[in-house]
């Protein structure tokens, strides 16, 4: 029997409208604030991402999926090498949405000159080759924005009232939850800060593990989320970045802070809090739900250097992602659930076979004026197909036999009530939205 791949989920049934479900609050909310969707491809060139998530991220270095056709995997295995091939024939599926929409709003020019910052919104998968594990996926599912083309910290703010807002309206109790916001300093104090770390960490050399010297050297900062206990120990005496920040990152990090605390949104500073991805600047933020043991549920943050990695002018840009997989959990492990019960129908019952092609015309009738429309296939007795009504949530069941036909009548029954009436045969749409009204 074929499988499905370790860390990948079929969505189906009521997983699925949990799914639609969450694209729905997001789209009343995000539309709200002024956002459009947007989709970008799956794959993309690698150096979308290496050029924005950066080279020495774990996401990009150990777990992207690199994409190959069957042609060029021969070519490859051929030369023994792939490094003969053109930037364009280097591919991978996208491991988060930001580098691709950033890439898109370079390429199709989303933010013109002295033109109003761009808001875009996706509901996609993406794909990152990671050990599966309760909440850690290899294709999840994430809710996003981007802002493009806003420094202002009052953007910083509203992208995180607004995330609070989408967390209670997925049914969370906001008590539950906990925010974590940090400034990551800009390119002109970041550079120095890094340093100070890479020293840091150098001067405690024998006490950390090999991933950490080596990230001394790539990415420093990576260590405060190291997953060895005894480094994470060390890396608490290691330098704040909130401690070294430039006058303008500290002053707009305050201004962020005062529009919170205005929106009387709670946040706990965590001057640890790094993020995974290299293009973050200044404001990041994670959300994690209480006792839900499955880590973050979402988090973002401000790239302004980002849109000039991906080739464009500078432009300053801020977004956060929500994995819809870590909140179904997160959900169910506060006994609730993003699942929305299963559609109603109207199911036509077939009295006899000769009735075969009254029901076979009342069911398109109703389907081509919208009514969610079931009808029986097997040949079934009229009580199975009553009991296979049932079980199809159907609000109205349409019976016809021959007596109804001889009289241009169908007959309605109300499945809750069980009560029957009769109405004309060419008043069916009519009279059965009106029931179901
Ligand atoms: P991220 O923190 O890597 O950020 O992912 C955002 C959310 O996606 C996480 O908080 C988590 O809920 C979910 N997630 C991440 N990895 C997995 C996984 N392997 N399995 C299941 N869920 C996962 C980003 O992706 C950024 N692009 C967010 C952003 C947008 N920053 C600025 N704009």
């Amino acid at each position: 029997m074929a499988q499905r791949i370790q860390g990948t989920e079929d969505l189906y049934g009521g997983y699925m409208r949990a799914w639609q479900h969450m694209q729905d609050v997001a789209r009343d909310l995000f539309g709200a604030y002024g956002f459009d969707m947007i989709e970008t491809p799956a794959i993309e060139q690698v150096d979308t991402f290496v050029h924005g998530i950066g080279e020495s991220t774990d996401v990009v270095r150990k777990e992207m999926f690199r994409v190959f056709s069957g042609a060029l995997m021969e070519r490859i295995l051929g030369a023994g090498s792939e490094s003969g091939l053109k930037a364009k024939q280097r591919m991978a599926m996208r491991p988060e949405g930001t580098a691709g929409v950033v890439r898109a709003a370079v390429q199709e020019n989303f933010v013109p000159q002295g033109a109003a910052p761009a808001k875009l919104w996706y509901a996609e998968p993406m794909f990152r080759g990671e050990r599966p594990q309760k909440g850690r996926l290899r294709q999840f599912h994430q809710v996003g924005i981007e802002v493009l083309g806003a420094s202002d910290p009052a953007v910083d703010a509203e992208c995180i009232i607004m995330l609070m807002e989408f967390y209670k309206r997925l049914g969370f109790d906001p008590k539950g939850l906990k925010l974590m916001i940090n400034s990551m300093g800009d390119a002109q104090c970041r550079p120095a800060y890094r340093n100070m770390v890479r020293d840091f960490i150098l001067d405690h050399k024998d006490e950390m593990c090999e991933d950490c010297l080596e990230r001394a050297e790539i990415n420093p900062l990576r260590s405060f989320d190291c997953k060895n206990d005894h480094c994470r120990e060390v890396m608490k005496d290691a330098p704040l970045v909130t401690d070294n920040l430039c006058d303008d990152c500290a002053a707009h990090y305050a201004q962020v802070k005062k529009y919170l605390d205005a929106a009387g949104i709670e946040y706990v500073e965590d001057p640890t809090l790094v993020r995974g991805l290299d293009y973050y600047t200044r404001t990041v933020f994670e959300v994690e739900a209480a006792d839900a043991g499955v880590g973050a549920i979402g988090g973002g943050g401000r790239y302004d250097g980002l849109m000039e990695l991906e080739g464009g002018k500078p432009t300053p840009g801020i977004g956060f992602a929500v994995g819809f997989e870590r909140i179904a959990l997160a959900l169910a492990s506060q006994g609730k659930t993003l699942e929305t019960p299963a559609p109603s129908c109207v199911y036509v019952a077939c009295a006899s076979p000769d009735q075969r092609h009254e029901v076979f015309d009342a069911t398109l009738r109703l389907r081509q004026a919208g009514v969610r429309t079931e009808a029986d296939y097997q040949g079934r007795s009229l009580k199975s197909q009553f009991k296979q009504a049932d079980k199809l949530h159907a609000a109205v069941c349409v019976v016809i036999g021959a007596d109804e036909v001889a009289a241009h009548q169908v007959t309605l029954r109300d499945m809750q009530t069980h009560e029957q009436v009769q109405v004309p045969a060419d008043e069916l749409v009519q009279k059965v939205t009106a029931h179901l009204a």
